[in-house]
């Protein structure tokens, strides 16, 4: 199979992401081909690297690579702060690229490192999980946690180059795969009937991570955020579609402190919520509603909401409102494959989808 490509046009950079069965095989001629600084450095976690890291070695040439823990927890300054103290000993200059290799966590923090050490040095993202590989690597969002708040310290910095190569998931854990897959859904739902039928046709096969059927997945995924991510770089329009699902989706990962879901499971029943609320008003036929439902369903059960309050997690969207900008943004679809974007949903109705989805008083 000759590795798909998919072009991100933005006002600071235009660049590729190429995908493909084995597409890391052909790492290095790529970089040269950009012309790419030839001192390479790769931010990756010892998960990855004790996986993956001999596949990487073996396209890239010998490689000392800068390993740093991935958790959610370690996506802090002070792990940033390793990866500039490795670039340093190993005096790397403007004249370096720095590859980020491995999940979201390590995509944000490399990425992070990138934007500002020595005032920005090229970087590449080499995604290895569904999630990282559909979403978190495309679109230049890079960044950190502060103790008060998810991702509350970044910048918008754009990668050189996106490599994503479905050959890494087969190591990845099954909840960590699923959590992935509820993204594809917000881009099926949102904005592609033919990708959304595709997931609930192939759904065994991707499971079972069958690149014939996984790379169209992923390559359709990330065609979407790229025209998305093109027309709108930072997140003053266009790009709030792809948050269809997250208003409710990061309270309930707040509420429960990020303990207990994994982001896109959280993900899962914002979208629930968000759909419950969109045919409550007529906005969405009954039928697409259950549609999506019955799509989420089909990837296996999600963690119990029984205990989680409704009254929480409204508390936890305005919390989320005043830091953002004010106005509570909430993306509403409007049939499998369309999503329009409404600001005026009240807490009575806010509550009553929250209660029909499930969750306590
Ligand atoms: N920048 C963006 O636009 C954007 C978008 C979405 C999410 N994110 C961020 O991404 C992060 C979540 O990313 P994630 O879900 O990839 O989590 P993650 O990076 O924590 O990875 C999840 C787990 O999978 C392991 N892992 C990674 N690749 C593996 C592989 N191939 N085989 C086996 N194990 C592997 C990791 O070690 C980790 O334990 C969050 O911090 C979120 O804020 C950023
Ligand atoms: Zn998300």
């Amino acid at each position: 199979m000759t590795p798909l490509r998919v072009d991100v046009a933005t006002p600071s950079r235009t660049y590729v992401v190429t995908i493909g069965d084995g597409a890391l095989e052909g790492l290095r001629a790529s970089l040269d081909a950009l012309k790419l600084p030839a001192r390479r450095f790769v931010a990756s976690s010892p998960t990855v690297w004790r996986f993956h890291g001999a596949y990487l070695a073996r396209a890239l040439g010998p490689v000392e690579p800068i390993l740093v823990p991935d958790g959610e927890r370690y996506k802090q300054l002070a792990t940033v702060s390793r990866i500039y103290d490795a670039l340093l000993e190993t005096h790397a200059d403007r004249a370096s690229t720095l590859i980020a290799f491995g999940g979201g966590v390590i995509g944000d923090m490399a990425g992070f490192a990138a934007a500002t050490y020595l005032r920005g040095i090229p970087l590449v993202q080499a995604p290895t999980t569904l999630l990282a590989q559909v979403d978190a690597a495309v679109g230049g969002k890079v960044g950190v946690n502060h103790p008060s708040g998810k991702n509350l310290i970044g910048a918008f910095y754009q990668p050189h180059a996106v490599v994503v190569d479905p050959a890494v998931l087969g190591t990845l854990p099954r909840r960590e795969f699923r959590a992935g897959l509820y993204e594809v859904i917000k881009y099926g739902m949102t904005s592609s009937a033919e990708l959304f039928d595709r997931v609930a046709r192939d759904r065994r096969a991707i499971f079972e991570r069958d690149p014939q059927a996984l790379t169209p997945v992923i390559a359709e995924s990330c065609r979407i955020k790229a025209a998305v991510v093109s027309q709108d770089e930072r997140e003053s329009g266009a790009r709030r579609i792809l948050n269809f699902g997250h208003t409710a989706g990061h309270a309930i990962e707040a509420v429960t402190r990020y303990r207990r879901f994994r982001h896109g499971e959280a993900v899962g029943y914002g979208m629930l919520v968000a759909a419950d609320l969109a045919a409550a008003r007529g906005a969405l036929a009954e039928a697409d509603r259950k549609a999506l439902a019955a799509l989420i369903a089909s990837l296996g059960p999600l963690p119990p909401i029984a205990d989680i309050s409704r009254t929480q997690v409204v508390a936890a969207i305005k919390h989320d409102k005043k830091v953002i900008d004010g106005t509570l943004h909430f993306i509403l679809p409007t049939a499998v494959g369309a999503a329009t974007v409404v600001d005026d949903v009240g807490e009575k109705e806010l509550k009553d989808a929250l209660k029909r989805v499930g969750f306590a008083k």
